[in-house]
């Protein structure tokens, strides 16, 4: 064991050439009050061509008997300067730590000033309008949890266990929690609602909802959907292109009557898809051009997704233990998922999903 410190160790390894460095070099890193200048004297003495840098660099030409000796005084001298250094360091940061907080001080306490008002936030908007123009159309708005089931979330949906979707690199499971997982989509709210209320119903929910992805311009791991959703006796596919060429009219502030009057077509195509919920599916395209500050439909544009919609799938149904309706006809309806970002990103031309989350104040302060 050794049992002498270092200071006695030092004291031991250390000569006039390292009492001479360690005196000069010292009392310059205790007087430095300033971290760039801390660094330039780190530079001058343990950098690529710093002072001390080439006293080691010089060791190998020495005669082998004093090699040792020297070699051990300047790695001394070298260990008490660096831990110098590093002290003075992390001293100095912690003082430009404490300066900053100091000048960045808020008083949450204080009344807010007119100009410093918050906004709300584009994605809560957008949400805002889409409850109060499906509130207005006799849909009831569901709210359930953002950790939910596999059977709310899959199976129920007609979404078998072998199904891509269930995969750990897509959907977020919780650990220690089995069967329990943060919900890839406002789906799970289909099972919930028709499982709880029963039929007729018509609704809509909107969340939070997570996949497994890795953030860039166009993916979070977490974003918003809204689903809506409408089981009523003699519902058909018709009912449902109706609903959504009705909301998507009201998105992208087009007139349907005046349009059908000058004998136009909203631009939108209905595309064949597959979702294991619905049968038969159909994913939204629009056709958009930029104007101004927002997103128009107009035929000369490009063509992009903005929905997946289709049939309630008689299974899920089943599953929900909702056959039929009260006449005793067989259950049907409709069902459709909009994602909010994808909406927004549209709509206002936001082009990086990132900055929904950045809460940047004059992103905000623009958008909200
Ligand atoms: N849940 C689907 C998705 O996340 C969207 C969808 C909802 C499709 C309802 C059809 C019906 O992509």
């Amino acid at each position: 064991m050794n049992d002498k410190t270092n200071a006695q160790q030092w004291s031991e390894n250390i000569g006039s050439t390292g009492r001479a460095l360690l005196d000069e070099w010292g009392p310059q890193i205790d007087a430095t009050s300033d971290l760039a200048e801390l660094d330039r004297i780190r530079v001058g003495l343990i950098g690529k061509s710093g002072v001390l840098t080439q006293k080691l660099r010089e060791l190998p030409t020495l005669p082998p008997e004093k090699r040792r000796d020297a070699g051990l005084e300047l790695n001394t001298v070298r260990e008490i300067l660096e831990k110098k250094l590093s002290d003075i360091k992390l001293k100095l940061e912690s003082i430009e730590f404490d300066n900053i907080l100091k000048q960045e001080y808020l008083d949450v306490t204080l009344p807010c000033r007119p100009q410093q008002a918050g906004k709300r936030h584009l994605l809560t908007q957008i949400s805002d309008e889409l409850t109060l123009y499906f509130c207005s159309r006799g849909f009831k708005v569901f709210e359930g949890p953002e950790v939910d089931t596999e059977f709310h979330c899959f199976d129920g949906l007609n979404m078998p266990a072998h199904h891509p979707a269930r995969q750990e690199q897509d959907t977020l499971y919780i650990k220690d929690a089995p069967g329990k997982l943060l919900r890839v989509h406002t789906s799970t709210m289909q099972i919930r609602a028709f499982s709880t209320c029963g039929l007729p119903i018509r609704g809509i929910s909107i969340g939070s909802v997570f996949r497994n992805d890795a953030v860039d311009a166009t993916h979070t791991p977490l974003f918003h959907q809204i689903e809506g959703f409408v089981a009523e006796p003699g519902i058909t596919m018709a009912h449902m292109k109706y609903c959504l060429l009705d909301l998507l009219s009201f998105l992208f502030k087009v007139d349907l009557c005046e349009m059908a009057e000058r004998g136009e077509d909203i631009p939108v195509r209905f595309r064949p898809s597959f979702f294991p919920f619905t049968e038969p599916s159909v994913e939204i395209d629009c056709c958009c051009s930029r104007g101004n500050d927002e997103l128009k439909l107009s035929m000369d544009g490009t063509w992009m997704e903005i929905l997946g919609c289709g049939m309630i799938h008689p299974n899920v149904f089943k599953n929900c233990g909702v056959e039929s309706f009260a006449d005793g006809t067989p259950a049907q309806g409709f069902a459709f998922g909009i994602g909010i970002e994808r909406i927004a990103m549209l709509k206002y031309g936001v082009t990086d999903i990132r900055h929904f989350y950045d809460g940047d104040m004059r992103w905000l302060q623009h958008y909200g």
